[in-house]
């Protein structure tokens, strides 16, 4: 991994919320980031909150790519895309996620689809193009799951099911991409505040709950070299009830 411009980092869904604070953390820390979402206003401006932090002389180049990261095509024309521009790319962070909580009885297929998609085979498909150009000389991923993965959640049955997928995904990668020398690590957030957490709990005091920054700067410590060390394991992050 090159020092020059720090590591090469590709995180989705960073238009907002989490997503926006990691590759802000990442920026601060020296690296370069793509920033992938599907709204390009909202991605320009994580770019210029990139900027505003970018270390005093770092030679770290940050770019934007607009992929619906649960179409395979996109997918392959993002990595395609990074390697041309940067050459490799060093980690990889899953962090595009949906929610539309509702009970059984109103599941739809269409709504289960959409956000198995878009919190587990999105996963996939990134970790397949990434080990595919990184198999020879290592790397990181970080997935995001959340704290829903980890115990019931009643009403939010597609998205439980996707985060408890993304957890053991998560953790089966680690084994199985030992021999590449890539690490994968997972984290769990608890209740963060974001416009998705804002929708769903309107009547939250977001000062209350976890704060994006918050699990930028953990994802900030896997990716240095002090992550080394505490991968293979769900990572929980929240903020303690008082
Ligand atoms: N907020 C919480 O309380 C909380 C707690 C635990 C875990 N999490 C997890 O943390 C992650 C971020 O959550 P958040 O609260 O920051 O949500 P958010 O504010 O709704 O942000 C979701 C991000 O994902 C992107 N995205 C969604 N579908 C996409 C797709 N098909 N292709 C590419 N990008 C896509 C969105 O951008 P576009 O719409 O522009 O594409 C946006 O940048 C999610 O995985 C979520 O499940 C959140």
């Amino acid at each position: 991994m090159s020092a020059e411009g720090g590591r090469v980092v590709i995180v989705t869904g960073a238009s907002r919320g989490i997503g926006r604070a990691i590759a802000v953390e990442l920026s601060r820390a020296g690296e370069s980031v793509v920033a992938v979402a599907r709204t390009a206003r909202d991605l320009e401006e994580t770019l210029r909150f990139m900027e505003e932090v970018r270390p005093a002389g770092s030679a770290a180049r940050h770019s934007i790519h607009i992929a619906d990261v649960t179409r395979e095509s996109e997918v392959e024309a993002l990595f395609r895309g990074a390697a041309e521009r940067y050459g490799r790319v060093d980690v990889l962070v899953n962090n595009a996620g949906h929610v539309d909580p509702v009970g059984i009885l109103e599941m739809t297929l269409e709504n289960w689809t959409h956000t198995l998609a878009t919190n587990l085979t999105a996963a996939f498909l990134c970790t397949r193009e990434f080990v595919r150009a990184n198999k020879r000389v290592g790397g990181k991923i970080i997935n995001i799951a959340s704290t829903a993965g980890l115990t019931p959640r009643p009403g939010w049955s597609a998205y439980a099911a996707a985060k408890a997928g993304l957890i053991n995904f998560s953790l089966t990668m680690s084994e199985e991409l030992k021999p590449y020398g890539i690490k994968v690590y997972c984290v769990a957030p608890g209740r963060t505040a974001t416009e998705l957490r804002q929708k769903l709990a309107p009547e939250e005091d977001p000062a209350t709950i976890l704060q994006p920054a918050a699990v930028g700067r953990l994802v900030r410590l896997l990716v240095s070299p002090e992550g080394d060390y505490i991968d293979q394991q769900t990572i929980v992050i929240r903020k303690p009830l008082p």
